[in-house]
C-alpha cells in the first residue's frame, strides 16, 4: 500500500494532476472489513493530503463513533485521488484514469464491506442505481464483498432530516459487521435488516 500511495502522489494520468496540490491516496487501517469510498478530495483534502478532514469528515467521524467505530479502524478514501477544480464533479475519463488504484486499494485491503458516500461513488460501482432507492440497503458486490449505499456525508450537514437517514443508514453497517464475525451457521442476515441481494459481479 505504501507503493500505491506513492504512486497516486506522482501520478500524472490525467488532468487533475496539473491543479491539485497534493493527491489524496486514502487513509486508515488496511487490515479493517470496512472501507468508505468518497467521491474525491475537496479543498481542505487537497491541501492537507487526507481524505475527509473537513466539515463532512467530522460528521463521518460522528456518524462511526455513533455505532462505537473509529476512523482509525476503518478505509477511507475516494473515486478520484485528486481534487477536480472549484470541487467540480470528476469526469468521465478522470474517473477511468484513476480507478486503477481504487481496484489494487480494494484487492489489497479484501474488506468485507464497501460503503459507498454519495451518488458518484455509488455509480462507480452500480451505474443504474438511484442512491434514494438503495441507500441503507446490503448489496452481493462480489462473493465476500457486501456494498452499502450511503448518502454523502455533506447531505447531512444542513439538513437535520437527511442527518437522521444517514444515522440510520449506519446502523445496517454494524449489523453486517457483527454477521461476518459471528460463526458460519449464523451468517444468515436477519430478516429485520433491508437486504436485496443483487449479484451483479459477475
Ligand atoms: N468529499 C469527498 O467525497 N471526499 C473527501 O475526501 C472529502 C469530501
Ligand atoms: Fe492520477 Fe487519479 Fe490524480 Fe488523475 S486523479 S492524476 S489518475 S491519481
Amino acid at each position: 500500500m505504501d507503493n500505491l500511495a506513492q504512486e497516486v502522489i506522482s501520478c500524472t494520468k490525467c488532468k487533475l494532476c496539473k491543479s491539485r496540490t497534493h493527491a489524496v491516496p486514502g487513509e486508515g487501517n488496511v487490515h479493517t472489513d470496512i472501507i468508505f469510498v468518497g467521491e474525491a478530495p475537496g479543498e481542505n483534502e487537497d491541501k492537507k493530503g487526507i481524505p475527509f478532514c473537513g466539515a463532512s469528515g467530522n460528521f463521518l467521524e460522528k456518524m462511526l463513533e455513533s455505532i462505537n467505530m473509529k476512523r482509525g479502524e476503518v478505509y477511507i478514501t475516494n473515486i478520484v485521488k485528486c481534487r477536480p477544480p472549484g470541487n467540480r464533479d470528476p469526469e468521465e475519463e478522470e474517473i477511468e484514469s484513476c480507478k486503477e488504484y481504487l481496484e489494487r486499494q480494494i484487492d489489497f485491503i479484501k474488506p468485507k464491506v464497501i460503503c459507498t458516500l454519495g451518488r458518484y461513488s455509488l455509480h462507480y460501482f452500480y451505474p443504474e442505481f438511484i442512491i434514494s432507492k438503495v441507500h441503507g440497503k446490503i448489496y452481493n458486490y462480489k462473493d465476500t464483498i457486501k456494498l452499502i449505499p450511503l448518502y454523502h456525508p455533506a447531505v447531512g450537514l444542513y439538513r437535520d432530516s437527511m442527518k437522521k437517514v444517514l444515522l440510520d443508514d449506519f446502523k445496517i453497517i454494524k449489523e453486517v459487521i457483527s454477521q461476518n464475525s459471528t460463526t458460519q451457521q449464523e451468517k444468515k442476515i436477519p430478516s429485520s435488516s433491508k437486504q436485496e441481494e443483487f449479484d451483479l459481479s459477475s
